[in-house]
Parts: structure tokens; sequence; C-alpha cells
């Protein structure tokens, strides 16, 4: 075989897409394109399989995650999905709800590791609540753990009573504590352990383990503890100063949502939930937003940079990802924006035609940092 075939056979992924609910079919539109475009610009063959989950799973045939969802995986480099839920499915039973695909694919991968990055940009600074001065140098790693706690534990309601168990093991916490140290390596170094330990057993079980991982295996990185309720104040006052935050599944949820605040909207977060493999499932933080349904507004960018998180993460593709989130930015300088920042914004359609049209005049012969 000669180099060139091996090179383009290489450059060949299989990727599994999951459109999902409310805007999530919109800026999964938005990905497809922006897609097609990478692969003329850069040479890559993405073989997109679409498939079913959530809502439109549910109306489909039952289930919020079919098994010819998680079989089309199985074959998968990555998976990429736009949203799950919306009020339709709201009275459905805890077992026929659209969030339940998401934790499911979550588990039965064993997607651990949720990494959501906070990077804020300059051009948006005037769009976030929080003080310009306090954004400036903002970039932070939220890893959460993904597949644990009481998002996964033993739930039941009986009489007017209900119980949902936050339940942690020692390897549960090791593994992420490695995935965490691993990105810290590559930054700063620095990794901000967020829990309860004055209140809650498993915030101590998590103390113990993550300290003695860092002090085994990562003695070049250093750990701090902070209390949840701190972080949630310390996030918005002093942001600049975290690097890695490590904290578990709720925690990580709640303070992402807030965290998305710096960076002007939640419309402009990406996430990555990886496991041990290569595999990952790649998705914007926010919701499938209801409200906006149909309405081509959605803000496509959340989606747009976790395509650039599948092309650096399972996909190994640098250059091409640093390319889009270059271009991405671009268009944030040249306030290319949605109605969820600027009035009178542009819609999910238009945004998604510049990226496009900038990307094809993207130079790709030169190597942008890697
Ligand atoms: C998120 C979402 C999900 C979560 C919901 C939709 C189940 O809020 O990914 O942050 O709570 O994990
Ligand atoms: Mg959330």
């Amino acid at each position: 075989m000669s180099s060139d075939t091996a090179s383009r056979l290489e450059r060949t992924f299989k990727v599994v897409g999951l459109p999902g609910d409310g805007i999530g079919p919109e800026v999964y539109a938005s990905a497809c394109q922006v897609l097609a475009v990478m692969e003329e610009q850069f040479g890559l063959r993405i073989e997109l399989d679409e498939q079913l989950i959530g809502g439109a799973a549910i109306d489909a045939g039952g289930s919020p995650l079919p098994q010819a969802t998680i079989d089309a995986c199985r074959k998968a480099d990555a998976a990429l999905l736009g949203a799950v839920g919306g009020p339709k499915w709201d009275g459905n039973p805890a077992d026929k709800r659209p969030e339940l695909g998401l934790l499911k694919i979550r588990a039965e991968f064993n997607l651990f590791c949720n990494l959501r990055p906070i990077v804020t940009h300059p051009a948006l600074h005037g769009f976030s609540p929080i003080k310009p001065d306090r954004l400036a140098n903002v970039d932070l790693m939220l890893v959460r753990e993904l597949t644990g706690g009481i998002y996964f534990g033993k739930k039941w309601r009986k009489d007017g009573q209900a119980e949902d168990i936050c339940s942690y093991n020692r390897e549960e916490i090791t593994r992420v504590t490695r995935a965490a140290a691993r990105i810290a390596q590559q930054r700063d170094r620095r990794i901000t352990l967020v829990d309860k330990a004055n209140v809650l057993e498993t915030s101590r079980l998590w103390r113990e383990v993550v300290h003695q991982v860092i002090a085994d295996e990562f003695p070049d990185v250093q750990v701090e503890n902070m209390f949840v309720d701190a972080a949630a104040m310390h996030l918005l006052s002093r942001p600049a100063d975290f690097d890695v935050m490590l904290t578990e599944n709720l925690f990580g949820d709640i303070l992402s949502d807030e965290a998305s605040m710096l960076c002007g909207s939640l419309g402009l977060l990406p996430s990555a939930s990886l496991n041990e493999e290569q595999f990952g499932l790649y998705e914007p933080v926010h919701g499938s937003a209801p409200d906006i349904a149909g309405k081509g507004i959605a803000n496509p960018y959340a989606m747009l940079l976790s395509v650039a998180m599948m092309l650096r993460h399972s996909l190994g593709c640098n250059r091409e990802a640093d390319a889009l989130e270059q271009t991405i930015f671009s268009c944030w300088n040249d306030g290319i924006l949605t109605v969820d920042l600027v009035e009178n914004g542009l819609g999910t359609r238009e945004i998604t035609e510049t990226v496009c049209q900038r990307l094809s005049s993207h130079d790709s012969s030169r190597r942008t940092a890697e």
C-alpha cells in the first residue's frame, strides 16, 4: 500500500449523528454542513450514520436509546449529539423520559470523563453579566465525573417519600482523577477539587482518593480543595484563578451552567464525554430549548465547538480542530452572533454559512499550532 493511500484510509472516520429533540436537529444540521466543508478542505472522510435518541426515539419505537443506536456507536469513532428532551415528554414515566437516552448512552459506553472547557473570548466580554475585568484570561477546564454519583444511584418513591442515593467507589474516583491530572499536565498543572467534604461521606472519599492518586502518580500536579458552595462564588468573583476543576456528577452539572455565564451564553459551551478508549460523545452543554425550537435562531457555536473537540479528542485531527476554532473566533470578532447575544442577531443558517465560507477559504496548508 502506498503511504498516500494509507494516510487517506487513516483519515476516514465513522461518526454517529444523534440530532435528538428541540433545537438539537437544527444545530446538528449546522455541524453536518461544517463537516462537509472540513472534508473537502482538509481531505478527511467522515461517514455520518444518523440514529435516534431521546424523545424522537421514544416517538419512533418507545425507547429513549434504541439498540440500533447502541450498535451503531459500537462501530463508530465518535458520536455527535444535538440535545434531548422537551415538554412533550414531561408527563412520561421515568423509564420513558428523553433524558434517560443520554444517561444510558453515558453508562453504556462508560463515558466517565466529561470535559467542559470554559474559555472567555475578548469579543464577548460585554455579553456576560459579570464585569469585564473579571473575565480576562479565563481558561478553565471543568472535569465532571459523568457515570456515577446521585445520577446513577438507587432511586425510589413511595407514600410521599423519595430517595436518591449518591454512591462512589475508589475506582470511579481514581480513573477520573487520572484523566483530570493528565489534562492538568498539559496546562498549568493545578487541580481544584470541588466537593462538600464538610457534610458528605462521598466527598470525604473523593478527597482521600484524589490526593492519594495525585501524590503517587502525578507529583508535578497541585491539588487544592474547595467546597462547592464557595466554588460557586469564586467561579464568578475570580474565574481566571482556576486551571482544572475536578468534581462529581451533580456538582459538575450545576457549576457548568453557572460557568457558561462567564462566556456570555449557554449557547457557546461545548462538551466531550470520554471513556478509556478513543470513543467520545460530543454535545453542546445547552439543552433542547423547546421555546425557540423550529425558529431557526438557535446558537450553533456550542455544537460547532463540540465538533472541534471531537476532531481533537476522538479523531486525532488537531490541525483541523484548531482551524475550526480559529474560524469561529474570527466570526465572534466580527460580531457574527445569534439573538441570545445580540438584538437583531443572525439565524442559525446564516451563521453556519459564514463559518463554512471562512473555512473554505482557510489555507489548509498553513500549520496552525498543534
Ligand atoms: C447536562 C444536562 C444533562 C445532565 C440532563 C439533560 C440529563 O443537564 O448534560 O448537563 O444533567 O447531565
Ligand atoms: Mg446540565
